[in-house]
């Protein structure tokens, strides 16, 4: 597997491939890798004949300079899950590297439409600029037959679909389902910040997520919103703070459950100081 550090090297090893007559998958990662990053690789390695992870904590999607300073950082265990992945390439560029002298300031701003207004976009301000930012650059600099996302983050998939069009950059993106934990916590680099007895916990979330959808058949958006909301915040030291009831495609929430042939209940939950999210679909 090749490390690659700087834009030069990875656009010069790109264009190698392309002239190999070789398709290429892009998979953005922030990198303390976990099986869910691992279910993309496998997705990108047996979908196209070469495959680049990109391992960068992106400072711009930050919004708390708290979260930032303790975002996990392990490249080394990263490579090596990489390899096993059979991982064509790294891209793990320093951040000098990839936003020289205050880009990071952010001068252009991207089109990203309603599904960016709601629910992260709102409680997570500049979040999705910062995103688009640096998801943007990925896809210029590799400009990748496919790229692969997680359904996890359900609401960054729709936004960068809609960057992808405001940009005019043509790449195929694929969404990935989530993949959890035997106790069906959602898997997350996050999820090393929990202490014992939040970890113990955290697994309600998913058992509230997954209980409200036989609830639902016989309750109202509201009611099933509530029932959510009740039951993760009766878990100690757990504290929702959003749960969206929304259409799938505008992300716009929904009132009825005949409002829409496709929904999904986004949750985001703070479990001590650690902010989780995960997602349910009700209907597709
Ligand atoms: P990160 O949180 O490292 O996630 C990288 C990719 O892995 C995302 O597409 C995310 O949705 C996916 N992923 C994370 N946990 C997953 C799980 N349990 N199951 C399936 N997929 C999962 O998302 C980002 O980084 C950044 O915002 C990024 C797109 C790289 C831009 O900086």
């Amino acid at each position: 597997m090749k490390i690659l550090r700087t834009v030069k090297d990875l656009k010069e090893f790109t264009l190698s491939l392309k002239n190999e007559g070789k398709t290429v998958g892009l998979v953005p990662t922030m990198g303390a890798l976990h099986a869910g990053h691992i279910s993309l690789v496998d997705r990108a390695v047996a979908d196209n004949d070469a495959t680049i992870v990109s391992v960068f904590v992106n400072p711009t999607q930050f919004n708390n300079p708290a979260d930032l300073a303790t975002y996990p950082r392990n490249e080394q265990a990263d490579f090596e899950l990489l390899e096993k992945a059979n991982a064509t390439a790294v891209f793990a560029p320093s951040v000098e590297e990839i936003y020289p002298e205050g880009e990071s300031e952010q001068t252009h701003v991207f089109d990203l439409g309603s599904v960016a207004e709601v629910m992260e976009g709102k409680f997570r301000p500049g979040h999705f600029q910062g995103v688009a930012q640096i998801v943007s650059k990925l896809f210029r600099m590799v400009e990748p037959t496919y790229a692969y996302f997680g359904e996890k983050d359900f609401q960054q998939v729709a936004v960068i679909r809609r960057m992808a069009m405001t940009e005019g950059i043509d790449i195929n993106i694929v969404s990935c389902p989530i993949k959890r934990e035997d106790d069906g916590l959602a898997m997350s680099s996050r999820n090393v910040r929990l202490t014992e007895s939040q970890r113990a916990t955290a697994p309600g979330i998913y058992a509230a997520l997954k209980y409200s959808l036989e609830y639902s058949q016989a309750h109202s958006v509201a009611a099933t919103h509530d029932t959510v909301v009740e039951r993760i915040n009766a878990l100690p030291k757990c504290e929702v703070e959003y749960f969206s009831i929304v259409d799938g495609i505008t992300l716009q929430p929904i009132e009825e459950w005949t409002d829409s042939e496709y929904i999904v209940g986004c949750i985001t939950v703070y479990c001590g100081d650690v902010r989780l999210i995960d997602n349910i679909t009700y209907r597709k």
